[in-house]
């Protein structure tokens, strides 16, 4: 495939010889020196790659960028800025150029920098192609994993999805419930109508009633004007109720009314609305315990729960976990821009013996981070938060085969040596892990020598 390249440099000298060196590599060149023949000639032609110079004659390389992303995200663009510009180059950067070089380059650096923006720009394309394909195919892409418990997940929101009954999505926090809905919504009779999701935790009982089932002029003091709920706007589609065990009983009654028939009146009102709504509620909490305990209705109950899909912990999903790590990785690396980011053999390890409290939320922050803190191509453990180091060392301790019962305070020394030694003996870096004060981390040392 030709590469269809457009130069934007208003030194004459130097337009000309990059011309005719990416026309040498096959190029498809063409040249401008103002802003303005750029904008036209990126309006008017498909255009993969840009080399962008800064200084122009009728404004400046951002102005080029900005049009050139506006028309077409994937088109490559290079920055080329005179001196060092750090500051427009980041922002260059920030808003969506490929990568910058900054002048007198040699032309083999700019090639080199020109194939690696193409070729990441080529995966991207690649990956979205599939993603396409796979959607297009009715598979369920945006729930990761490769375990049993969750291809058994995707597996009943394939069943389900079709069959119009309520469902009831039960996991711990970050498990992934948010997005159990989204697919069963996708895959179902009603894709083409609205998913809208309300989160039964936000508001208190009157306002979450009224957002739900919309209100009459007058109902209440601030309600100047009538107004649709959500159970009206999602006629035709699905509505997804989160932290359903959050809900009130009075609010419970008037949702089981619904979900028998289908009719409601709005708050303040006389006349009976009806709506076609699928409902997907979401719970974190056992529900059971909440109708033992009189806080849930049984009935309702009942109802929602025509359909459970249980999403398991993370730390049910064996190496999934792997996986995960890798594919937000990939994805920050990219949103910042790092190349390529790979996990270290030790780091995995804690990755895989942590136990995961907040899941697949937890894990993505955990590995977010570690790739905002890296600079070496490679997430270290030193990358990882020092609950998760301790947790896994705790983990091993106990798991030493030895049988012995280390005391609190034992593990307690054995950990602050361990962490000493992990960071190379800095005492200043073992005491930020460890949370305590540096003299008192050297105090303790010294009274366990
Ligand atoms: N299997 C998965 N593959 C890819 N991303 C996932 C997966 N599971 C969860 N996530 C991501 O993890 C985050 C948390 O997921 P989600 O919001 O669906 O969890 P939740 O169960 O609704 O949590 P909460 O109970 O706190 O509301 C989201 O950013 C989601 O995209
Ligand atoms: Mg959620």
């Amino acid at each position: 495939m030709r590469i269809h390249t457009l130069i934007v440099e208003d030194d004459t000298g130097l337009r000309e010889s990059l011309e005719k060196s990416f026309r040498r590599k096959n190029h498809d060149v063409v040249c401008v020196s103002e802003v303005c023949d750029a904008q036209r000639l990126l309006r008017e032609r498909k255009i993969d790659l840009v080399l962008l110079d800064n200084r122009l004659p009728d404004g400046t390389g951002l102005d080029v960028l900005t049009k050139a992303r506006e028309l077409d995200e994937e088109t490559a663009v290079i920055m080329m800025t005179a001196f060092p510009e750090v500051k427009t180059a980041v922002n260059a950067m920030k808003e969506g150029a490929r990568d910058f070089i900054v002048k007198p380059f040699e032309l083999e650096e700019l090639h080199l920098t020109v194939q690696r923006a193409l070729e990441e720009r080529e995966l991207r394309r690649s990956v979205q192609r599939l993603e396409r394909e796979r959607r297009s195919r009715g598979e369920i892409t945006e729930i990761l994993g490769e375990s049993d418990s969750i291809e058994q997940v995707r597996d009943q929101i394939r069943k389900v999805a079709e069959a119009d009954t309520p469902v009831l999505v039960v996991g711990a926090t970050g498990t992934g419930k948010e997005l159990v809905a989204d697919s069963t919504h996708r895959l179902s009779l009603r894709s083409k109508g609205p998913l809208v999701k309300v989160n039964c935790s936000a508001f208190s009982e009157q306002i979450l009633e009224s957002e739900l089932f919309g209100h009459e002029k007058g109902a209440f003091t601030d309600a100047r004007d009538a107004r649709a709920g959500l159970f009206e706007m999602a006629d035709g589609g699905t509505l997804f109720l989160d932290e359903i065990s959050e809900m009130k009983p009075g609010l419970q009654a008037k949702l089981l009314r619904i979900v028998e028939g289908q009719r409601f009146y709005r708050v303040g009102g006389q006349r009976e609305v009806r709506t076609n709504v699928r409902i997907i509620a979401a719970t974190n909490r056992d529900l059971k315990a909440r109708i033992r305990s009189g806080d849930f209705r049984e009935d309702l109950f009942f109802r929602l729960n025509a359909f459970q899909i249980i999403v398991p912990p993370l730390r049910d999903r064996g190496s999934d976990v792997v996986l995960l790590s890798r594919f937000f990785l990939l994805r920050s690396a990219a949103a910042l821009r790092k190349g390529t980011l790979g996990l270290s053999p030790d780091a995995e390890q804690i990755l895989l013996s942590y136990n995961w409290p907040g899941n697949v939320r937890e894990l993505q922050n955990v590995v977010e981070r570690a790739a905002i803190l890296c600079e070496s191509g490679q997430i270290g453990t030193e990358h990882l938060p020092g609950e998760l180091q301790a947790q896994t060392f705790l983990t091993q301790q106990a798991k030493d085969g030895s049988g012995s019962m280390p005391s609190l305070a034992e593990i307690d020394c054995r950990y602050m040596a361990h962490v000493v030694e992990t960071v190379g003996g800095n005492l200043s870096e073992a005491a930020r892990i460890l949370g305590v004060a540096r003299n008192t981390l050297k105090a303790k040392l010294r009274a366990t020598e």
